[in-house]
């Protein structure tokens, strides 16, 4: 398998969890590189549904060992709060999990601050999962963020938390937002404190080591390419590098080390939160999609808006992220339909386009333009090899293929791990 970094090559939800799910049982190492509890990745395994938010996916197989690098911001509560919930499921998280010690911490006055940012925008509204991830990300930048280094020396934790909480009640005064109570934020830190320390390493050490004794490395990617902070459909994005360029500057591992990127993309499109969606459908067929697909927020439970397959923005994303392969996820989902349609070009003001804009405003004002293609309408939900699929379904995953510039790799038709195949076109 190798080192392989898995990233979202759309708006997120792809089913990155899954296929990273299905992936683990060949590796030694999963490590998560940017990004923290505004991720939701969903693993089903034997009718038994895990949502992972911060622990990397590979957890739930026996054998890979679990790193948080150094790009993730981690909320200790939420992260205690998981693993708590994951022991009581039987999975000892922390016999098999790292932290880097450079991880920025995420705590309530961030959680606070996303909101209130969010509530200042009104209509303008990110749509933020609420997690407090731009605000600890922004501490990062401004060089004023606390480390999780510093859990392993609790005074000095204890001093930096209380400058920071104390920073941030000047603001909550000032906006009028009831101010955060010290004492009682750091009483609620204490378990979570005590739980994560010992867990923190110099995790850049750990995974350059694995990498030297060849050992398989994943790279868990979260969210997508459109919601990196660089690429995506900018303010309408994360804050962080989504793109497998985070891959090293989120880990310490360097690009030599780096064999494979695999790109996964829903067979249709989805996007939680706001911005620009030339292909969303807000009409009777994005609903149909939402209901077969259950297109709801694994963090927020917010429903996600639905529409076609979008090959200028999967394109890009494939170069961006310098896709070598891709997995298509939630084939099933469009096997009732008569005719299927794919985005190949835009019409902005007038102009036809058929790479992505560079510029959100253009691809707020895209005009998608669709090619038609057949249905199967036949369940496709028992495939376990490519000539178990219906020739129509076929078609449309040479197209995709075609369209994307990159070969599929990997097909999945259900949740569970056994509707996942390999496949070569
Ligand atoms: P934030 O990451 O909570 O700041 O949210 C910024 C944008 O990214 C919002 O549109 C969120 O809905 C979106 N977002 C964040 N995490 C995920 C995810 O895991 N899947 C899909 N969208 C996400």
């Amino acid at each position: 398998m190798a080192n392989t970094i898995l990233v979202g090559l759309q708006w997120g939800d792809e089913g990155k969890g899954k296929i990273i799910d299905v992936l683990t049982e060949k590796v030694d190492v999963v490590v998560r590189f940017q990004g923290g509890n505004n991720a939701g990745h969903t693993v089903e395994v034997d009718d038994e549904k895990f949502v992972l938010h911060l622990v990397p996916s590979g957890i739930v197989r026996d054998r890979a060992l679990c790193v948080v690098g150094n790009g993730v911001v981690v909320n200790p509560l939420a992260l205690h709060e998981e693993m708590t919930g994951l022991a009581e499921r039987g999975i000892d998280v922390a016999s098999r999990m790292e932290i880097s010690s450079r991880c920025q911490l995420i705590f309530q006055y961030h959680c606070l601050m996303d909101g209130m940012f969010e509530s200042k925008l009104g209509a303008n509204k990110i749509g933020t999962t609420k997690r407090g991830i731009g605000p600890a990300y922004a501490d990062k930048a401004n060089r004023v963020g606390i480390r999780a280094a510093d859990l392993r020396h609790p005074e000095r934790l204890r001093t930096r938390f209380r400058q920071q909480l104390e920073f941030y009640n000047l603001l909550f005064r000032e906006a009028g937002v009831p101010e955060l109570d010290f004492e009682a934020e750091w009483e609620r830190l204490q378990p979570a404190i005590e739980m994560l320390a010992p867990l923190v390493t110099d995790t850049v050490l750990t995974l350059n080591r694995a990498a030297r004794e060849g050992k398989d490395i994943l790279f868990e990617g979260a969210q997508g390419m459109w919601l990196d902070v660089d690429f995506g459909t900018y303010p309408f994005v994360t804050s962080s590098n989504t793109t497998s360029g985070g891959a090293c500057t989120g880990t310490g591992v360097p690009p030599s080390k780096i064999d494979s990127v695999l790109g996964v993309v829903k067979a249709y499109t989805t996007r939680v939160g706001s911005g620009p969606f030339p292909t969303e459908l807000e009409n009777e067929m994005g609903e149909r999609l939402r209901a077969k697909g259950n297109e709801f927020g694994a963090t927020t439970g917010r429903p996600r808006r639905c529409g076609w397959f979008d090959a200028l923005a999967v394109r890009y994303a494939a170069m961006v992220n310098g896709a070598t392969g891709v997995a298509i996820t939630k084939l099933d989902v469009l096997d009732e339909l008569e005719t299927i349609l794919l985005c190949t070009a835009y019409e902005v003001n007038g102009e036809r386009v058929t790479d992505m804009p560079s510029d959100p405003m253009d691809i707020a004002a895209a005009v998608p333009v669709y090619e038609s293609v057949p249905g199967w309408q036949q369940s496709t939900t028992g495939a376990r090899t490519w000539s178990d699929l219906p020739k129509a379904a076929q078609e449309y995953l040479v197209r995709l293929q075609e369209l994307i510039g990159a070969p599929v790799q990997i097909v999945s038709v259900g949740p569970r791990r056994d509707q996942t195949f390999e496949v070569q076109l």
